[in-house]
């Protein structure tokens, strides 16, 4: 099949304001919108850059604008995206800098998910053997610790247009995870980040987080939960 894919294209630095530029080419109808990406890159254009590692949907790495949606090109058929005359168009992903063409500099991605202490802080009388949860608290994490990192989700969602703080579909959704693991100590401080200006109530169940996440997962339902975590906090002050 022939398509073109219209790519914009930018450099930090440089003088040169960012442009769309057009690479029409022939790919079998199973191509990727990564595989045109790397068939540019071999045989057109060196110098487009793009990131990639996996191509299983797993590393994340891929993730960019097809059609001005958020999502992964190594998961995204071409010809699922391309208009009637074979035509897609590729931008990188929103609010994080861009470095050169669809690669982006992830540190506002990163700030935002640190920032919910994204890790387990046991106590101090560690078991020695496995520190285990239970297959409950499993499940009540829902899908949120499959999270990829890629950052479609925040990409998507317009509250970051108007709240550059925000914290995110992708940090929230973390924050939920660790939020109920039993082996946490920190569960108070992280609740009181996640009820703060910037925070969950930011969030106007937009949706956007759920329909760009490429792999399947929910983050308004997380933020749902924590809101309801944070009330019940507040009226009853214990976990339940
Ligand atoms: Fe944004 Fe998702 Fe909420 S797109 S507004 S975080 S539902």
């Amino acid at each position: 099949m022939q398509l073109t894919l219209r790519i914009l294209r930018f450099t930090q630095g440089d003088a040169q304001p960012p442009h769309y530029q057009d690479f029409t080419l022939e790919m079998p109808p199973s191509a990727t919108v990564l595989d045109c990406l790397e068939e540019i890159k071999g045989h057109q254009d060196g110098s487009l850059t793009f990131r990639r590692s996996c191509r299983s949907a797993i590393c994340g790495s891929c993730a960019v604008r097809i059609n001005g949606r958020s999502g992964l090109a190594c998961k995204t058929q071409a010809r699922d995206v391309m208009d009637s005359r074979g035509r897609l168009t590729l931008e990188p992903l929103r609010y994080q800098p861009v470095i050169k063409d669809l690669v982006v500099d992830q540190s506002p991605y990163w700030q935002r998910y640190h920032a919910i202490i994204p890790w387990v802080t046991p106590k101090a009388d560690l078991p020695e053997r496995e520190n285990r949860i239970s297959p409950h608290e499993v499940e009540r994490m829902g899908t949120a610790e499959t999270c990829i990192n890629c950052g479609a989700c925040l990409s998507s969602c317009p509250i970051v247009l108007t709240d550059p703080d925000y914290l995110g579909p992708s940090a929230l959704a973390a924050a939920w995870r660790f939020c109920n693991d039993s082996r946490d100590t920190r569960r108070a401080e992280r609740l009181k980040i996640v009820d703060s200006a910037n925070g969950v109530w930011r969030c106007h169940t937009v949706f956007n987080c759920i329909e760009a996440c490429p792999k399947g997962l929910n983050p308004t339902w997380a933020i749902t939960q924590l809101r309801n975590l944070i009330m019940r906090e507040k009226l009853f002050g214990g976990h339940s």
